[in-house]
C-alpha cells in the first residue's frame, strides 16, 4: 500500500506508511533456488529423533514452555564449542525465533544509530526502520569486498551503537578475516558500540567464526542461525553468542514464552543429530564451486563465495530479462536489484544441472 492508500481512520506509524512488507517472491516452481535454503531434506534418522522429542513435550502443552530455553541454549553452548574450541554456557547464548528476532532483539534493546556496508542483508535496514532506529549505509568496494580503514573511519564519524557486518555476506558471498573483524571491533570499541557479525551463513565458510573473538573483545555479537546449514528455515531457530551481560539485555526485550516448547525440543533434537545433519555441507561446498565454474565456462563473472549461493553478473542484456526467462522454465532465482546481477542458490546436483541448461539457453538468445 503507498501512504495514500491507507485507510484514513488507521493511526499507523507515519514512517511505515511508505513501506512495503518484506519478501522475496514465493513462486511455486519446480526448482526454488532464491531464499538461500537448503536443498537437502531432513534425514529419516533425525525427523525420527525429532517426532520423539516432540512427543515428550506433548502432554505438557497445557503450560507454557522454559521461558529461558535453557536446556536448548546449553546444546547450542555445545555445538558452537564443538565447532569453534570455545568454551562458552548457556549464559553467553541467547534462542529465538529465526536469527530475524535475534536481529530485533538487539535493536530493541540497544536501537540508535546503526551502520553496515550495503550490499548486505536487506533485513538489517529494514528492522533498524521499523524498530525507529537511525540506518546509516556504509559502502564497499566495487568487487563487494569491505574497504577496512574506510569502514573504521565510518565507525568513528558516525560512532554507531550498533555496527553491522554479514560474514559470508549476503548477497555477495565474500567473507572477511578475523584480522579484519579484530580492526572494525577496535573501531567499535573505541566509540562504545556492539558489533554486529551476522553468520547465518558461517557453516559454509572456511575462514573461522568471529566467536572465537568474543573474549578478548566482549562488543562483539555473532548471530547464527539453523535456517541454512541445518536444514531447518521452517523451524524458526536463530541464535545470538555474545558476553552474558548482552544476552541479560535480550531478556528485557524478549516477549515472555516467545519460543514455543514444540520449537524447542525440535531443535534440541535436531543439536543432538548435528554431525548427521551438516554432512549435507561439504556436499553443497563442492556443488558451489562446481556451479561456479559453469557459469564462469558461460563467460559469466562470479563473486568468490564463502556461502550456499552465488553472485553472478556479465550477461549482454537487462538481468531482470534472464531472472523472467529463468522463471518461465520453471526455476526461481534471485534479483536483489544489484545492477546486472543475479544470485544463485546452490541446490541439489539434479537443480543445479537445471538452472545451467536453462541459463545457457537464456543467455544464448
Ligand atoms: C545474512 C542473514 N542473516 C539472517 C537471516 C535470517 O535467517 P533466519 O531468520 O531464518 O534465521 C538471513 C536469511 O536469509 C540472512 O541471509
Amino acid at each position: 500500500m503507498t501512504p495514500s492508500q491507507w485507510p484514513s481512520w488507521l493511526p499507523l506509524r507515519e514512517q511505515l506508511a511508505p513501506m512495503s512488507p518484506y519478501g522475496a517472491p514465493q513462486i511455486d516452481l519446480p526448482v526454488r533456488l532464491n531464499t538461500n535454503e537448503n536443498p537437502y531434506s531432513l534425514h529419516n534418522e533425525v525427523t525420527a529423533s525429532i517426532a520423539s522429542e516432540i512427543e515428550k513435550v506433548l502432554t505438557d502443552l497445557n503450560r507454557y514452555p522454559d521461558r529461558d530455553a535453557v536446556e536448548l541454549r546449553s546444546a547450542l553452548a555445545q555445538y558452537i564449542n564443538q565447532q569453534s574450541g570455545t568454551h562458552f554456557e548457556k549464559d553467553s547464548i541467547w534462542a529465538a525465533n529465526g536469527s530475524n528476532e535475534i536481529l530485533q532483539s538487539l535493536f530493541l534493546a540497544i536501537g540508535g544509530d546503526a551502520l553496515g556496508f550495503l550490499p548486505s542483508y536487506s533485513m538489517h535496514p529494514l528492522i533498524a526502520k521499523i524498530t525507529n532506529s537511525t540506518w546509516h549505509d556504509g559502502q564497499r568496494k566495487p568487487d563487494f569486498t569491505l574497504d577496512i580503514e574506510s569502514a573504521t573511519n565510518h565507525i568513528k564519524e558516525i560512532k554507531p551503537a550498533l555496527t553491522f557486518i554479514t560474514t559470508p555476506n549476503n548477497p555477495t558471498g565474500t567473507a572477511l578475516t578475523l584480522a579484519e573483524i579484530s580492526d572494525i571491533a577496535r573501531a567499535v570499541g573505541s566509540v562504545g558500540g556492539i558489533l554486529v557479525v551476522d553468520e547465518a551463513y558461517a557453516e559454509f565458510s572456511e575462514v573461522p567464526s568471529a566467536v572465537t573473538l568474543i573474549e578478548k573483545f566482549p562488543q562483539i555479537v555473532v548471530v547464527r542461525t539453523m535456517s541454512k546449514a541445518f536444514s531447518f528455515a521452517g523451524a524458526r531457530v536463530g541464535y545470538l553468542i555474545a558476553h552474558p551481560a548482552v544476552i541479560n539485555a535480550m531478556l528485557l526485550v524478549r516477549l515472555p514464552y516467545h519460543l514455543s516448547a514444540l520449537t524447542q525440543a525440535a531443535a534440541r533434537a535436531a543439536l543432538s543429530q548435528s554431525e548427521h545433519l551438516l554432512k549435507n555441507v561439504s556436499t553443497i561446498r563442492q556443488s558451489r564451486d562446481e556451479v561456479a565454474r559453469q557459469l564462469v565456462n558461460l563467460g559469466l563473472s562470479v563473486v568468490p563465495s564463502q556461502a550456499n549461493f552465488l553472485l553472478f553478473t556479465g550477461f549482454k542484456r537487462p538481468a531482470s530479462e534472464i531472472w523472467r526467462e529463468l522463471v518461465d522454465q520453471g526455476i526461481l532465482i534471485r534479483d536483489i536489484g544489484i545492477s546486472g546481477y543475479l544470485r544463485v542458490t546452490i541446490g541439489t546436483p539434479t537443480e543445479n544441472a537445471q538452472f545451467i541448461t536453462a541459463l545457457t539457453q537464456s543467455i544464448a538468445k
